[in-house]
Formats: C-alpha cells, structure tokens, sequence
C-alpha cells in the first residue's frame, strides 16, 4: 500500500505548458489514495482548464482569493490548514520569484506563504525552458527556495515545447509521485548504503546462445526502490532483465555471473547492506565457442562441459565478516519444497545473518511473493501479499536488525 494513502494534498498549478502533466498527477495521486484539492493561478487556466482538474480530482478548483464559497472567505487559510502538504506542479520560473519573496498577490502564492512552516511542507516541480532554468537568477532562487525548507524536485531532461532540447522539463507524473512516495516514507535507512543483485545471469555457450534462468528480477528491484524510498544510497546490479531502473536507484547492468561478481566488488559498500536476490546460473559453460558452433547434419551434438561459478554471496559475506562484519548480508533461496529446512541450511552454508525463502516455481515472473525470514533464532513469515509491498516490510524488517545491532 503506499504511503500517499489516506494524505490530503494541495495540489497547485503555476501557468506552464507542463500543466497538462499535472491532470495526469492528479488522477495518479486520485489513485494512489489521496484526496485532491487543486488550486489554480490564473496563468494556469491558459493552459488547462478548471473543469479538466475538477473532474479528475472530484473537488471544486479553487483559482481565486475572493472565493466566495469559503464561509469566512479566507480561502488561502482554511485551504493550507487542511494539507498534509502543498504541491506545486508546474511551478513556474516566475512562480518560484515570487515564493522566494514572499509575494501573495493571488491565491497560490498567498496560501504557500500562509502555510504553517513546521506542519505542512511545500514541494515543488520545476518547469521551464532550459535557457530560463540554467539562468543565474533561477538558479540562485532555487538554492534559496532549499535553504528556506521548501522542497525542490528535479528537472527533467530533453525535448521541450518551444522546440529546444536541454534541462527544465517539468517530471512526468509518475515521477513526481515516487518522490511524493519517498517524501512521505519512513525513512528507516537515512544514510545507508545499499547494494542490491536482482535478475538472472546468462552464461555463453556461444555468440548466439546461453544457458539462464526463469527469475524477472522483479522482487530485487522491488528492494532496492523500498531501500531508496527508505533513504538509503542505492546500487542495483542487475542481470539481463527488461525492467525500468527504480527512481533515484543507480544501476549497473552484467550478464554473466561473473560479471556480476566484478560489479558487485566494485561497489559493496564496506558498512550498510547487500541484498543478494539474484538468481546466479551455478555453472557456465568451460569454453564458449568465439563463433557460433553449427549443426552439420550428421545428428551429433555438441559436447558442452561445464565448470562452477563462484558464489557472490558467499564471497561477499566472507571477506565482509573478515573486515569486522559492518556489511549486514542477506541471501535469497528460491526452493521448490521443504522451505524452511533449505532455507535454514543455506542460512548455515553461506554464514550470512538473515536468509529469505521463497517458493521459486510459484512466484517466478509474477508479481505478488510470500517471504519466510530465517535467522539465527528461528523463522518469521510475511505472508502472500505483493513483491513491493514486501520489499517495504523486508526493508523495515533490515532497518530494525541494523539499529539493534548498533544499539
Ligand atoms: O546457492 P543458491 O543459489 O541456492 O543460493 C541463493 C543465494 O545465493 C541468493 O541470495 C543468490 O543471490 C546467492 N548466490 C550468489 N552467487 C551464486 C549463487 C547464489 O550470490 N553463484
């Protein structure tokens, strides 16, 4: 479930052709659970209209300070008073001038300036041309708007509508509601670092074919978005899988197990976390053939051996436990029966402190898991419920771990 839900959010619009993203948020928002009370500039309805965002979002738009429709008529209180927070998206080049002085000439700037400081954050979602954006005067009010506690998300960079291609693009929606997601989001693992394996391997056996496996990575991107959602640094090294990197998420693409090993030596963090929930091929082919091998139509095949791949995990959290164990690790076990004995076992094989079971065939591609975590005292399990909803409880479950053992 996401954290957005049951939250009340003002959603205000400054004018800017990125306003047509904005009925997208708002219904994304909708969705997501939250109720919607947007608040327009009068720019705004240039670009979109008032019916548009009233039907999406299921309220009335307010769009100006004399609103007679507020009892008291003091709409720019009553209206901040309510919100868990105040989003500004679009939030123009003039928009953000006008915030950074304090300028409450119309309803939106007035609410933002009436908001109470320590109750209801102000989150902003830049949009603008990339000559305006880069300008010394926009830059200068972003890093003031920062340092007076108001929330600035990033820009977007590409084509933009006046037909030049740069930096200033409003977020899509989607994106915009991740961060809202991670704004809102316990942040259980501030100033961790976090590497995560997800996805299969793919072995060679020669320039056209390989050998892998049925894992989607799905699950392993799931932890590492609830890791970076939780506030943690995040690595993803991910096998071939055709998933999109989670926002805020640094990935690193390999293929064979391998390449995976290097990846992952490459970026272990010496104190935080590392997650192991790829699915390593166990062997690989001894010679993959430099060109393809060609079936000459006598019936003979070819002679394939194999040689064993090292183990990542088990690499890891041997050379973590050598330099005083600061590298909390945890495995992954996909098994087909008798869950908890494997898992215990390969809790005991790899020396690792926390090991996730999961019944490998049933899960595999889908999008929903359940979890049995096995430690050192016993098991827990986290029952049938979605892979990212999982990913949330098995990040909070690390958190715990992590402030016990530092207690
Ligand atoms: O030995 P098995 O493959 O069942 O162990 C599963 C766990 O070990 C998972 O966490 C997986 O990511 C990790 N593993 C690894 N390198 C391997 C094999 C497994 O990191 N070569």
């Amino acid at each position: 479930m996401s954290t957005l839900a049951g939250k009340h959010i003002v959603l205000g619009l400054s004018g800017g052709i990125a306003a047509f993203k904005s009925a997208e948020l708002c219904r994304a928002l909708v969705k997501a659970g939250v109720t919607v009370q947007v608040v327009m500039t009068e720019a705004a309805e240039q670009f979109m209209t008032a019916v548009t965002l009233q039907a999406l979002s299921g309220r009335p738009v307010y769009t100006s300070q004399w609103d007679p429709r507020e009892a008291n008529n003091m709409a720019h209180i009553n209206l901040s008073r309510e919100a868990d927070a105040i989003v500004v998206a679009p939030a123009s080049a003039d928009f953000m001038s006008k915030l950074l002085h304090g300028g409450a000439d119309e309803l939106l700037s007035l609410m933002c300036l009436a908001r109470p400081l320590d109750k209801v954050p102000l989150i902003v979602a830049p949009a603008m041309n990339r000559e305006m954006w880069s300008n010394p005067a926009t830059q200068r009010n972003v890093a003031q708007l920062k340092a007076d506690g108001i929330h600035v998300l990033d820009v977007g960079q590409g084509d933009q509508a006046c037909g030049e291609t740069g930096d200033g693009r409003m977020l899509e929606a989607e994106e915009i509601l991740e961060d809202l997601e991670a704004f809102f989001s316990p942040k259980v693992l501030a100033g961790q670092q976090v590497l995560v394996t997800a996805g299969p391997t793919y072995e060679a056996i020669d320039p056209v074919r390989g050998i892998t496996n049925l894992s989607s990575g799905k699950m392993g991107f799931a932890i590492a978005r609830a890791a970076r959602l939780a506030g943690a640094d995040v690595t993803l090294v991910a096998g071939p899988v055709s998933l999109a990197t989670p926002r805020g998420v640094k990935r690193v693409n390999v293929r064979s197990a391998r390449d995976m090993l290097q990846a992952v030596q490459a970026h272990v963090p010496e104190r935080g976390v590392f997650v192991a929930t790829a699915a390593v091929a166990d062997w690989r082919p001894a010679n993959a053939a430099d060109q393809k091998i060609k079936k000459d139509g006598s019936g003979q095949t070819p002679e394939l051996s194999f040689v064993e791949n090292p183990d990542i995990l088990a690499t890891v959290a041997q050379s973590a436990a050598a330099q005083k164990g600061d590298l909390f690790c945890v495995g992954f076990a996909a098994e087909s029966h008798d869950l908890l004995a494997h898992a215990t076992a390969k809790r005991a094989r790899k020396q690792v402190p926390l090991l996730v079971g999961n019944i490998g065939p049933a899960t595999f591609g889908q999008d929903d898991n359940a979890l049995l975590l096995v430690d050192a005292h016993g098991a827990r399990e986290l029952p049938h419920t979605s892979k990212q909803a999982l990913a949330v409880l098995l990040i909070q479950d690390i958190a715990q771990r992590l402030g016990g053992a530092q207690a």
